[in-house]
């Protein structure tokens, strides 16, 4: 097997290890690890996402901001993979398109940080950079980036793949299961109840076809394919391998890897990673970027225009969308590249309430998708998917929603390791508005 020689390009984000020896050991580890994921299935995930830049299926996107070793159990995992299962329903019956379905988890381990110093009580440590690289309690010796995490972090991901393959292809995704996902405290809620009647439907259809004698296959199984940000390049260069089929570099960490808003420089190592390996990729895309940056980093990423190698996931923020998405995208279409667009309204709406608590407003995160497909209608492209942070369980970390959850509920279930998410009904709510929108399209 060839070993790929990575050219010394600036690279930001990056932790500094300490144990030069350690990471060296690490990385020797990891090196000879089996893959997580095949060629193949990165390839047929780039053909599925090619489907949905032309408007034939829609990408749904979803998972935690960090995850945490902590939070990869059975329940964690199955409450998420329940939750992007019944958004992607939602959108499959309400507006008749195939859904891609993406998780951000087994691999979602890195964080990139605005500040690379936290002060706490005028004590100054490194800032939490996800699990793959250190503790998230503020301890001196546990915020010292620590190379045998990133161990941790691939034995992890095996782990999480392992359960979400066996329930994607075991029966607990069998379109027959519709009625038992929605079966806990989301229930009683307005999405629950709205998703139970839409469930009885699908029941009714089911039994039908197969009074018919139909029972197709695609009923029992689903694809389900894992994302995350492609930040460590110690880790993503370790699980880049060159494919004995093709001989073609893929990053074997994950389906789909994306080059996050903070490492997306035109010239640095990211930018390059991303356009070495073969697997589908996508780099966010915010309110400050210029049309002429981000043409230039489409032609760097995906100079032989594949069809759902490259989506751009936007992330302007729901009061800027509309005067600065058109021009980017305007500037791109016009050059003829196949972009896959996907809306991230998350990351452009994060606030800090008054409890202190990092926070979203599900109506700016409804505004933001409601803006993209604005947009992209007046332009007449393809609003090709959503990209949203998300977790299965009963959290209260974005305020709104039809439950009223108010800032002062906040510190209730306040439990994300980084960035706000959407509670499950949230999630569903969410799920039905972009179904109406997906129509009206
Ligand atoms: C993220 O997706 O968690 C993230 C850090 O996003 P962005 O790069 O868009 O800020
Ligand atoms: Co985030």
């Amino acid at each position: 097997m060839s070993e790929i020689v990575w050219p010394d390009l600036p690279a930001v984000q990056q932790p500094v290890w300490p144990d030069e020896a350690a990471l060296s050991a690490a990385l020797a580890e990891l090196r000879v690890l089996p893959p997580l994921v095949f060629a193949g299935e990165c390839d047929l995930l780039t053909e599925r996402l090619g489907q949905a830049a032309r408007g034939e299926a829609f990408v749904l996107t979803g998972g935690d901001c960090a995850e945490t070793f902590a939070a990869n159990t059975a329940d964690s995992i199955r409450a998420r993979l329940k939750t992007v299962l019944q958004m992607s329903v939602v959108l499959t019956y309400a507006a008749s398109l195939p859904v891609v379905k993406l998780g951000r988890v087994a691999g979602q381990y890195f964080k990139p940080r605005s500040k690379s110093i936290e002060v706490r009580d005028g004590v100054e440590l490194t800032s939490y950079l996800g699990d793959a690289v250190n503790a998230i309690e503020f301890d001196a010796a546990g915020r010292v980036p620590d190379p045998a995490r990133l161990v941790k972090a691939y034995h992890a991901s095996g782990a999480a793949l392992n359960l979400i393959r066996a329930f994607t292809q075991g029966g607990y995704a069998d379109l027959r299961q519709v009625h038992a996902w929605n079966q806990d405290f989301v229930r009683e809620s307005v999405a629950g109840q709205r998703y139970e009647r839409m469930a009885a439907d699908i029941d009714r259809a089911l039994s039908f076809m197969q009074a018919c004698g139909a029972d197709p296959e695609e009923f029992t199984r689903v694809e389900f394919y894992a994302a995350h940000e492609a930040l460590s390049l110690d880790y993503e260069r370790a699980l880049t391998r060159t494919d004995s089929r093709t001989g073609l570099p893929y990053d074997v960490s994950g389906h789909f890897l994306w080059i996050g808003e903070r490492t997306r420089q035109l010239g640095g190592a990211h930018l390059h990673f991303a356009s070495t390996i073969r697997n589908p990729i996508g780099m966010k895309v915010g309110p400050t970027a210029s049309p002429d940056e981000v043409l230039e980093a489409v032609e760097i990423l995906n100079p032989d225009r594949v069809p759902g190698r490259l989506s751009l996931i936007t992330r302007m923020g729901a009061g800027k969308v509309r005067e600065v998405l058109p021009s980017i995208v305007q500037k791109v279409e016009a050059s003829g590249h196949p972009v896959l667009w996907i809306c991230d309204p998350m990351h452009g709406n994060t606030f800090e309430a008054g409890s202190g608590h990092k926070t979203r407003s599900f109506d700016d995160v409804v505004g933001e998708v409601e803006g993209f497909f604005e947009v992209h209608r007046q332009l007449g492209t393809v609003p090709g998917g959503i990209h949203v942070e998300l977790t299965g369980d009963d959290v209260t970390e974005c305020v709104g929603g039809s439950t009223g959850l108010a800032e002062h509920h906040l510190g209730e279930r306040y439990e994300t390791a980084c960035d706000p998410r959407l509670n499950r009904e949230q999630s569903l709510e969410l799920a039905f508005l972009v179904a109406d929108m997906l129509l009206a399209r």
